[in-house]
């Protein structure tokens, strides 16, 4: 079945970098651009050009440097000066696109901009035509989405779309709405706004009830061709969408009929290289990329794994760049694992062997978190029945 691809917009370097404390400067960045180039990302959002010379001289940089088929972006608000900014900043590119917009949810309107919808749709048409000026590519946020009124959101989305901008982001910016809410607003503006063929729908989702992946594939399951996400998650508060969950949530249900252009096998690694570079650590737990995502502890599940791997782990390690699935030695593990272990450190023991080495291993990990290579050899030599390695 032939997939329909979505567009993978990495905004690690902007919305990521916006994480307190994780501040990359100019060489940082290129570095990790030239990993998103290889990963296959389709567009990098490379920073926010006026909010200081040193994101200004990333975006130049990054726009310079990259020179595949890749979109390299810059966001501003809906003001004229940020936009001439943008402007300058990816004059370099090959493929630049300038990401405006403006708050659209009643909160937004009412509070931060002591406004109305008239008055906003004005301001985000201007400013839309006015970043057509520069560019062709023009992408529209509508800050809040996930929080604004479908019926406003459709009717500004609809006026976007007569003076050409050629993707529509709707950002669940506070990370509030639930999938099957957030689907149903993606649904809606496909039905409701006229000429939405000629614009792609993004869905830029946030973290903070933890339903940013979720959110994100209910959208592009609704018909959004885009996602917005960052390496592990990485973003304001609790984060943004994270790449490595949406592109294997895709690849791992083929059903969903759609795919990204990424190249999996790189996961890991760029998970890696991110947080070290951002000083970041990644949770233990954290999904496809974190330190457990393939090891197991308990009794049952080694003897499961150790017997066929897909008893407990639906994606191949191998696939997202990590070498093998780890069988973790604890006083939870079972015979099996033990077995396991002791194997790939050079026993190979017969079933009385194992028998006396696993009580001695039983009462040696009672003491300690985890069992590691040199302590199997003290284990099997503490047992005193004479054990050597084959
Ligand atoms: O979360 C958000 O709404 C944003 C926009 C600036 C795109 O990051
Ligand atoms: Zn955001």
């Amino acid at each position: 079945m032939s997939k329909d691809k979505v567009q993978i917009f990495d905004t690690t370097l902007r919305d990521g970098e916006q994480v307190p404390g994780c501040k990359l400067d100019t060489a940082q960045k290129l570095v990790i651009a030239e990993r998103l180039e290889l990963l296959g990302v389709d567009v990098i959002e490379a920073g926010f050009p006026i909010s200081s010379p040193g994101d200004f001289k990333s975006v130049s940089e990054i726009a310079k440097l990259i020179k595949n088929d890749i979109t390299i972006c810059g966001l501003t608000r809906a003001v004229k000066k940020d936009i001439e900014v943008a402007a300058d900043a990816l004059k370099h590119a090959k493929y630049p696109r300038i990401h405006t917009g403006i708050g659209t949810s009643e909160s937004h309107i009412k509070y931060k901009f002591n406004s109305n919808e008239d008055t906003i749709i004005e301001k985000a048409v201007a400013a839309a035509k006015y970043a057509k000026t520069f560019v062709e590519d023009v992408e529209f946020f509508c800050e809040d989405a996930g929080r604004t009124d479908n019926r406003f959101l459709a009717r500004i989305c609809e006026e976007l779309i007569k003076v050409g901008v050629t993707v529509l982001n709707i950002p669940d910016t506070t990370g509030y709405c639930l999938p099957e809410e957030y689907g149903a607003k993606i649904k809606y503006l496909r039905e409701n706004v006229k000429g939405i063929e000629k614009a792609t729908l993004s869905c830029h989702c946030h973290n903070d009830l933890g339903l940013a992946t979720a959110n994100s594939i209910a959208g592009v399951v609704n018909g959004a061709r885009q996602i917005e996400c960052t390496i592990n998650g990485i973003g304001e508060r609790a984060g943004n969408t994270s790449l490595e969950e949406v592109v294997m949530v895709m690849r791992q249900h083929p059903s969903l009929g759609l795919d990204t252009g990424i190249n999996s096998k790189l996961l890991f690694d760029t998970s890696k290289m991110v947080s070290e570079k951002m000083g970041m650590t990644v949770q233990p737990n954290k999904a496809i990329v974190g330190a457990n995502a393939f090891a197991h502890s308990s009794g049952i599940h080694q003897d499961g794994v150790i017997k066929h791997r897909e008893t407990y782990e639906i994606i191949d390690p191998a696939d997202v760049g990590v070498d093998e699935s780890s069988i973790i030695l604890t006083a939870r593990s079972g015979r099996a694992a033990l077995a396991y272990r002791a194997k790939l450190v050079g026993y190979e023991l017969t079933k009385v062997q194992l028998d006396s080495v696993y009580q001695e291993f039983l009462t040696y990990a009672d003491s300690k978190k985890e069992v590691m290579d040199d302590d199997i050899h003290e284990i099997v030599a503490g047992t005193d029945i004479g054990i050597r390695k084959a």
